[in-house]
C-alpha cells in the first residue's frame, strides 16, 4: 500500500524562456527588467570561443539606448577574489540590471556579486555576517552557455576559497535570477569533454532529486522527464556538437534538472564530487561523474523503487531485477559511452582517500540521503571509484 504524500512547499519564481533564438530578446528583457544600465558578466575571451555569445555582446554594445558595463570573469571556477572584483565593478557601474552570460561559474559569480553589492559587503564579510538575503533591487537575467548546473533557475551559488581548498555554497531563494533565457545555440561551442562533464552534472542532479529525502512529487515529475531527455541525448550531443535536437534536449533537460534540484536537493554524489574539486581543482561536472555510479550503488539499497523509475526513464529494458541495480548499470554504460575519466585520471592518490572522505562528510548534500551515510560508506565509495582503472 502506498504512503501518504509528505507535506511540501515549492516556490520557483523564475521566468523561463526556452528555444533557439530566445537570447536575441536580451536587450528587450533588460528593459523589461526595469533599467537601461546593465552590468554584464561573461567569461574572459568568450568572443573567441562562443560565436553565439559574441553576437550577444555585439547586440548589447550596438544598442544606443543601453549603457553596458562588461565584467570579464577570469577562467576557472569562481573564487572569493573574483567575486570581490565583481562586487566593486557592479557597485561602481550604477547598473540596475545584472546579466550573466556563461556557465555555472559566471552565473554563480553574478549571484554572489549582486547579493554583496546589495548589502555593501565583500564576500568574506558576508560569510562572517549573520547572512541576511535581502530581496534584490537589481534583476538578474541568466543566459546559460553550458547545459549542466541549472544555476539559471537555482537559488544557490558555489564559491571556492582558495586559501583552504574548499568550495562553499550559499543558498537562498532571493539569489535566484528573475529571468532565464535558455537558448541551446549558446551551448553549441562546448567541446566534447565539456559537454560530457556538464551533462553528467545535470543528469546527476535530476537523479539526486529522485533520491533525496526532501523529494516531492512535483520534483519527481520534472526529474523523470529531464532524465528521459538527457538520457537519450547526452552521448549524441557529446559525439556531434551540432546535433540540434540533442543540444536542445540537454539545454532544456539541464534547466529542468536545476528546477528538480531546487524542489528536492542534491545528494552524496555532490558532496563526494565537491570534495574532489576542492582538492584537485578540476571541472565540477567531471568530479560528479567520477563518483556518480559508486554513490548510486549505495543509494540503491535504500531507494530501489526510485532508481527503478530512473532506469525506466533512461529507457533501459526490464531485466528481471528490481533492486535499483538496473539504474546503476545504465549509468555505468553512459559513462563508458562517454569514455568518462576515472578517479586516478585526475591525480587522486590512495593516501588522499581519507582527506576526501573527511571533506565530503563536512558537506551539506550528503545529509540529504534518505539514510545517513557512515564514514566507512563514504570511504568505500571513494575506494570503489579509485579501484576503477578504466570505464
Ligand atoms: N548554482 C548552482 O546551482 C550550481 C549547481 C552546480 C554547480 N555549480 C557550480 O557551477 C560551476 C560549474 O559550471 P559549468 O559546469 O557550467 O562550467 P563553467 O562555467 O565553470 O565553465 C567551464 C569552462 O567552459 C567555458 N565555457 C562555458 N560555456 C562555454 C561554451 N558554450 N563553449 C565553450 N566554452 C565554454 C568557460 O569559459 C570555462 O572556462 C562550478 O563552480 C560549480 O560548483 C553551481
Amino acid at each position: 500500500m502506498s504512503q501518504p504524500i509528505t507535506a511540501f512547499a515549492n516556490h520557483l519564481p523564475v521566468r523561463i524562456r526556452f528555444g533557439e533564438g530566445v537570447a536575441d530578446t536580451l536587450n528587450d528583457v533588460v528593459r523589461e527588467a526595469g533599467d537601461t544600465r546593465a552590468f554584464v558578466m561573461l567569461d574572459e575571451g568568450i568572443e573567441q570561443f562562443n560565436p553565439a555569445a559574441a553576437a550577444l555582446v555585439g547586440q548589447l554594445t550596438n544598442d544606443a539606448g543601453l549603457e553596458t558595463t562588461f565584467f570579464h570573469k577570469p577562467a576557472g571556477e569562481p573564487s572569493i577574489e573574483i567575486v570581490d572584483d565583481a562586487i566593486a565593478t557592479l557597485a561602481a557601474s550604477g547598473a540596475g540590471v545584472v546579466v550573466a552570460i556563461g556557465g555555472g561559474s559566471v552565473i554563480d559569480t553574478a549571484k554572489a556579486a549582486r547579493l554583496c553589492a546589495e548589502l555593501g559587503v565583500d564576500f568574506r564579510g558576508f560569510l562572517a555576517s549573520d547572512r541576511t538575503y535581502p530581496t534584490p533591487s537589481r534583476s538578474l537575467i541568466a543566459l546559460p552557455t553550458s547545459a549542466g548546473t541549472g544555476s539559471e533557475v537555482s537559488g544557490g551559488a558555489v564559491i571556492s576559497d582558495l586559501q583552504n581548498n574548499t568550495k562553499s555554497g550559499i543558498a537562498n531563494p532571493s539569489l535566484r535570477p528573475q529571468y532565464a533565457l535558455v537558448d541551446p545555440r549558446l551551448t553549441y561551442s562546448m567541446p566534447p569533454s565539456m559537454t560530457a562533464n556538464t551533462g553528467i552534472d545535470a543528469l546527476a542532479q535530476a537523479i539526486a532529486g529522485m533520491v533525496a529525502k526532501v523529494r516531492t512529487p512535483i520534483g519527481d515529475a520534472i526529474a523523470l522527464e529531464a532524465i528521459r531527455m538527457m538520457g537519450r541525448s547526452l552521448a549524441r550531443a557529446t559525439k556531434d556538437g551540432s546535433d540540434a535536437a540533442a543540444r536542445a534536449d540537454m539545454a532544456c533537460g539541464s534547466t529542468m534538472a536545476g528546477l528538480t534540484m531546487n524542489i528536492s536537493d542534491c545528494t552524496a554524489e555532490h558532496s563526494l564530487g565537491q570534495a574532489i574539486g576542492g582538492v584537485k581543482h578540476v571541472p565540477h561536472g567531471l568530479t560528479i561523474g567520477l563518483v556518480l555510479a559508486e554513490t548510486l550503488e549505495r543509494e540503491a539499497a535504500h531507494v530501489p523503487d526510485q532508481l527503478e523509475r530512473v532506469a525506466d526513464a533512461l529507457g533501459v529494458p526490464q531485466d528481471g531485477t528490481s533492486d535499483g541495480s538496473r539504474c546503476v548499470r545504465a549509468i555505468r554504460q553512459i559513462l563508458a559511452d562517454l569514455r568518462f575519466p576515472v578517479l586516478r585520471d585526475v591525480g587522486v592518490t590512495e593516501d588522499e582517500l581519507d582527506l576526501l572522505t573527511d571533506l565530503a562528510l563536512q558537506d551539506f548534500f550528503v545529509t540529504m540521503s534518505p539514510v545517513a551515510w557512515t564514514r566507512d560508506e563514504v570511504h568505500a565509495a571513494f575506494r570503489a571509484a579509485y579501484d576503477l582503472e578504466t570505464r
